[in-house]
């Protein structure tokens, strides 16, 4: 098959070398020249696991291509996918489509014979129907068929994700897509995954459905988190013993500082919006997102409980870890962006380290950022985990205690045993284990 992926953002590229791979002739388009001479020179413009080799992989076996013009290969695609970004609308929280839109239209004026047109960007219930209009505006008499196939990536494991997915949702009622769309996914199909063909509109609202329900049940166990710590429970094992039982199921209950990232954030907020315009409001999920931002913002105060103090004044807080999860190096709606000032606002000097860190200095104002965990621990009244990277499983915790003005812990992720962490002398604090 040939696929033309119009955006090399995160999904675009993981996707188009994830399908390269499985033996399709893909053209990734992008408008950014810049991006798409370092992608032709072997430069990934994101931090993701395995994705440079897969890249350079399917480069060199002449499957994958980059360009800016869209002309060429869109005409000659069998499926032509659109995968541009959809942000937060400024204001009110609405998914903004002018990416998705703008590809439509170019797409609408270069397709020849019969081409299936799939959103993989996320978008509201009823954007496929938008866009098989305005493909009717711009060329009526173009043989289209819209299907909407949502991306389940992780950022940090997109490729795995992408190979080895739960399921793939495929939404359209024509035949002749689903037939491209079946033979786009046949390795999965061949594994046996499940591949649910669905309308168009359910399909759309999978992903959101999906999205809310796992922030959801990360708020819930911070809520329970937060329940453990006043009444002496343990959050972990309250999660093991839930975990257990299959109709809730153990993933997504690690409680923590609150979710972030490139999607809960938005899809959940664009959920909002459009249950709201629907006059059918989600109000569990409002309440997820007010109880999400409200936690991270107040995650300083466990800080200052720390220090036993009133304030932060005159006290140096080391933060490790500061993308909205580890294996990335995505800043996108990090908790780090409401700890970090907060922390500031309450009178902290704040040094920090993150192993792909290098978004975030140009997002916090006034951080020292250091080159390593234990720089960041010189002199610091207590060291901060936002994000559980690998190796700050490993420190040196003697080392690091000897640095410190103070050995002051705050896990924000649970990382450590308390006992153990305590046998070594620092007053540890974590998430839900009272
Ligand atoms: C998510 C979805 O998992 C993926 O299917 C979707 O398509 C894109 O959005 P991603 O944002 O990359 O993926 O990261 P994910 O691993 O889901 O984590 C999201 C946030 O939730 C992070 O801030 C993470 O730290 C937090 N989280 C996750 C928890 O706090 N606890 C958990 O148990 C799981």
């Amino acid at each position: 098959m040939h696929v033309a992926m119009i955006g090399t953002g995160y999904v675009g590229l993981v996707s188009g070398a994830c399908f390269a791979d499985f033996g399709h002739t893909v053209t990734c388009i992008d408008k950014d020249a810049g991006k798409i001479e370092r992608l032709k020179a072997g430069g990934i413009p994101i931090y993701e696991p395995g994705l440079d080799a897969l890249v350079a992989r399917n480069v060199e076996a002449g499957r994958l291509f980059f360009t800016t013009e869209a002309a060429e290969a869109v005409k000659n695609a069998d499926a032509v996918f659109i995968a541009v970004g959809t942000p937060s609308r400024r204001g009110d929280g609405h998914a903004d489509l002018s990416y998705v839109y703008a590809a439509a239209e170019e797409i609408a004026g270069l397709v020849d014979g019969f081409t299936v047109v799939v959103t993989k960007s996320t978008v509201p219930v009823g954007t496929g129907d938008e866009i098989e209009k305005i493909i009717a505006r711009v060329r009526p008499d173009a043989d289209v068929a819209v299907v909407s196939n949502p991306e389940f990536l992780r950022e940090g494991a997109a490729i795995e994700d992408f190979k080895r997915p739960d399921r793939v949702v495929v939404g359209t009622d024509d035949e002749r897509a689903r037939a491209v769309m079946r033979e786009l996914y046949r390795p999965l199909y061949l594994n046996e995954t499940p591949i649910q063909f669905t309308g168009r509109r359910t399909s759309e609202l999978i992903k959101y459905a999906g999205n809310a329900f796992l922030a959801m049940k990360i708020t819930f166990i911070n809520e329970i988190a937060d329940l453990c710590e006043a009444v002496g429970a343990d959050v972990q094992q309250v999660a093991r013993g839930i975990g257990l039982d299959g109709r809730i199921g153990s993933k997504f209950l690690n409680a923590g500082p609150g979710y972030g990232g490139s999607c809960f954030p938005k899809d959940t907020l664009a959920l909002v919006r459009t249950a709201r315009d629907a006059n059918s409001p989600v109000q569990l999920i409002e309440t997820t997102v007010k109880v999400n931002d409200e936690r991270k913002k107040a995650m300083a105060q466990k800080v200052i409980k720390a220090v036993d103090g009133q304030d932060l004044t005159g006290k140096t807080i080391g933060v490790l870890g500061l993308t909205f999860k580890p294996n990335t190096d995505d800043m996108r709606d990090a908790p780090s962006l409401d700890i970090v000032p907060a922390l500031q606002a309450a009178g902290a000097s704040v040094q920090a380290f993150d192993p792909e860190g290098h978004e975030a200095k140009h997002m916090l104002k006034h951080v020292q950022f250091k080159d390593d965990p234990y720089d960041v621990a010189e002199g610091a009244d207590a060291l901060l985990i936002i994000t559980e990277w690998d190796e700050f499983r490993a420190l040196d915790l003697d080392r690091i205690k000897l640095l410190m003005n103070k050995p002051v812990l705050v896990d924000l992720r649970n990382i450590y045993k308390p006992d153990d962490i305590r046998a070594r002398g620092f007053d540890y604090t974590s998430v839900g284990r009272a």
